[in-house]
């Protein structure tokens, strides 16, 4: 846009300059033009005149004088005449002359003086006037002049005309030349090139179907080549997909991306997947003006991101982002990766009090705490409820557009900000699919009694054909806590739950991450300096490191973790000076109170313990309150003796499960709290009770001290069952639970 506006800035000043020199141009001729012809005219006048007007001026007949002078008297462009005698008297005189007649006496006295025709153009009262004065005489000498003053205030006029003229001219011109060239930039560059970015975009991503390419003569052979290229493309996709296929059916080889691709065309068989959740996984930012995007850290998003990755789809998420309107179509959606697009992010824009009332309020105040038991009283208003209905109805509202020309839509919601949702799509659709994934804890009845709207909780995550838990036991404690609230019939054999004639089945499906794509399988040569200048830059100098990555949430127990630190070099004090603890926690949340207070709280125990047992160039925890990305988490994954997870109630902790996947070396220490779900997983690691600080500092030494041997044997178990259960195995089997139903 800024091109076009440039080109046509150029072109309108080229222009303008042409027309303008034209004009000064036209003008000065017209103005030379007009005045020669005035002092011709008057010239011819004032030679008639003066045969008569001689005889009576020598014979004095001043009477006769007047009535010819009053002759000349109402002419158009005539102002009058005047007659004086040799001395500057005036001896007849048109009474329409101006009064202030000293210039045009002035006139007349240089004409007598020379002895010949004078002419001049002169102002008088903000007129203008042409002055011609002849002079007089008797047989011998000059005795009088004849002064001929003319209006000539139509020349300027003339040319203001010429000169107004033109610029409207050049205006009409300007914009008709600017309206052509958008039209032209737009018809002949601007729509082929885009539907060539598009097709190409849709090649890349694998989309049979692409709208018809644009007829356009400019560019004829460049979309025959693009054409040719998306053929090309198609043929040796299918081809390759094919191969996949016929492999994959000789080798039970482990889930990975491919496999997730492949199969699920044949589970989806042509049908798109609407994955809808709270949070997005792109962030577009602007920064000084520069707009750029990061990946939120989420667990919903670290495992969902690779999966629509590989299957493609429309994800349908809360636009949070300051620079996210900016990027946008004008249906609110974009192609994501930016750099390599697979799938379609449509965003939701939420107002303040929708964001503060749904997101902070009901979500996060409210559910979060309820379904944790992390000791945090959870908060309910009635004010935060209704926006937690209205935005669930929005995002609802947004799916069934997305999935009106759809025939059988498979609607994956995820998690515990968007409960109504099912019900509100399966309601308007009831023949589309939808699953609901809860990604945190389901906690006993009674616990979940408290809520005053479990009732409408409940029915809404009911409207979905399934509902998947992290766990067997989250699942018990869900279908316990309906029976309980809601009339419906239970069936423990099978796992549904049947109200008003519709069946949920209840399952368990442990998410996990995307492993092994999407992590490095070899040493890399860069690892090594990568991991010095980074503990340079902290300026850890130190045997052993010990690291925690989280939110900075109190449900991840960091309070916790630090106390058991202290027990630790309290009690094996030969660590101090040997020994680092590096804490990373990404801000979350940050605009509720228990979020901001505990925040606090990590940082003045990071310095409580700190100023304990700190010496001149060491101390023994580093905390780094800020979002790392994916890449940097890896470097700190890499170089860690031993992961500290202490959440003292997760769903699942993809934290944990990211930091095995990293260790390619086999090295290294999960030290896991038994209140996560990975914990039913990860059984190699170092299982432990986070309340318990004495048993948390006793598995730090026994990591610290682990023999390399053991070490190589707990990860490679903990990596091969990760392997065998990644999230690519995740959504093929919770998609076909899904699909199996319809
Ligand atoms: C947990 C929840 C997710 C949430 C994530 C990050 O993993 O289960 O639903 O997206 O935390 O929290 P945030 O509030 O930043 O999205």
């Amino acid at each position: 846009m800024k091109q076009v506006i440039i080109a046509i800035l150029v072109i309108v000043t080229i222009v303008s300059l042409i027309v303008i020199s034209f004009t000064v141009n036209q003008v000065a001729q017209e103005e030379v033009r007009l005045k020669s012809d005035m002092q011709y005219r008057s010239t011819l006048l004032a030679d008639s005149l003066k045969e008569t007007v001689e005889p009576n001026f020598i014979n004095k007949s001043d009477a006769n004088l007047q009535n010819i002078v009053n002759r000349f008297e109402d002419r158009e462009r005539l102002a009058g005449i005047a007659i004086y005698d040799n001395k500057g008297n005036t001896t007849a005189v048109s009474s329409t002359i101006p009064q202030d007649i000293t210039q045009s006496q002035k006139i007349a006295a240089d004409a007598m003086d020379a002895d010949k025709t004078t002419g001049d153009f002169i102002s008088l009262q903000n007129s203008k006037y042409y002055v011609l004065a002849i002079p007089l005489h008797d047989d011998k000498s000059v005795v009088g002049a004849l002064t001929i003053v003319q209006n000539a205030g139509y020349i300027d006029a003339r040319l203001y005309e010429i000169w107004r003229n033109n610029l409207l001219r050049l205006l009409i011109q300007a914009s008709l030349i600017s309206f052509a060239m958008v039209l032209l930039l737009r018809w002949i560059i601007y729509v082929p090139i885009k539907s060539l970015v598009e097709s190409l975009q849709s090649a890349r991503a694998g989309q049979q179907t692409s709208k018809n390419l644009t007829n356009s003569l400019l560019f004829k052979p460049l979309i025959n080549e693009v054409s040719n290229i998306r053929r090309s493309l198609f043929e040796a996709r299918s081809q390759a997909s094919e191969e996949a296929r016929m492999r994959l059916e000789e080798l039970e080889s482990p889930w990975t991306a491919e496999r997730l691709k492949e199969s699920l065309k044949d589970i989806l068989k042509g049908r798109t997947l609407f994955m809808v959740s709270n949070r997005e996984p792109y962030i577009h930012t602007k920064n000084n003006g520069k707009i750029s995007y990061f990946l939120p850290a989420s667990g919903p998003v670290t495992a969902i991101e690779p999966v629509m990755r590989s299957c493609g789809g429309v994800w349908i998420a809360h636009g949070s982002g300051n620079a996210d309107k900016l990027v946008v179509n004008r249906k609110d959606k974009i192609q994501v990766p930016p750099e390599e697009p697979k799938y379609t992010l449509r965003r939701i824009w939420l107002s303040e009090k929708e964001e503060q009332g749904y997101y902070y309020g009901f979500s996060n105040e409210g559910i979060w705490p309820l379904c944790h038991i992390a000791h945090n009283r959870p908060t309910f208003r009635k004010e935060d409820w209704e926006e937690y209905v209205k935005v669930n109805q929005k995002f609802a509202d947004a799916v069934l557009s997305e999935i009106k020309n759809e025939e059988k839509p498979i609607v994956l919601v995820q998690d515990f900000q968007l409960a109504l949702a099912p019900r509100m799509i399966k309601s308007q659709r009831p023949g589309a699919l939808v699953g609901i994934f809860w990604h945190i804890p389901w906690p006993n009845p009674e616990s979940f009694s408290i809520c005053p709207w479990k009732k409408e909780i409940l029915d809404g995550m009911l409207g979905a054909d399934l509902i998947g838990f992290q766990t067997q036991l989250y699942c018990n404690n869900f279908i316990e806590t309906v029976g309980r609230e809601l009339e419906s019939l239970i069936d423990f054999e099978r796992f549904t739950i049947t109200k008003n004639n519709h069946v949920s089945y209840i399952k368990p499906f442990p998410i996990s991450i995307a492993f092994p794509n999407g992590f490095d399988q070899s040493e890399n040569e860069n690892d090594r300096s990568d991991k010095e200048k980074l503990l340079k830059s902290l300026n850890v100098k130190t045997r052993y490191i010990g690291l925690g990555i989280e939110r900075l949430d109190y449900t991840k127990g960091i309070l916790e973790r630090l106390k058991a630190i202290e027990i630790f070099l309290d009690r094996f004090p030969a660590y101090c000076g040997n020994f680092t603890f590096i804490q990373i926690a990404a801000p979350s949340r940050t605009k509720i109170k228990k979020y901001q207070d505990f925040a606090k709280e990590v940082e003045n125990e990071v310095e409580r313990i700190n100023s304990l047992f700190k010496s001149k160039n060491w101390k023994p925890v580093v905390f780094l309150k800020k979002h790392h990305n994916h890449k940097e988490i890896q470097i700190f994954y890499k170089l860690a003796d031993f992961m500290l997870v202490t959440s003292l109630h997760d769903g699942m902790n993809l934290v944990a499960k990211e930091f095995v996947a990293s260790r390619y070396d086999e090295k290294g220490v999960l030290i896991l709290s038994q209140f996560t779900g990975a914990a039913r997983e990860l059984k190699k690691a170092l299982i432990v009770n986070p309340y318990n600080g004495e048993q948390t500092a006793d598995a730090i030494k026994e990591a610290l001290e682990m023999k390399p041997s053991e070490q190589t044997k707990r990860m490679r178990n903990m990596r091969e069952v990760i392997k065998n259960y990644n999230v690519y195995r995740w959504s093929a089997e919770l998609l076909k639970s899904i699909i199996n139903l319809g």
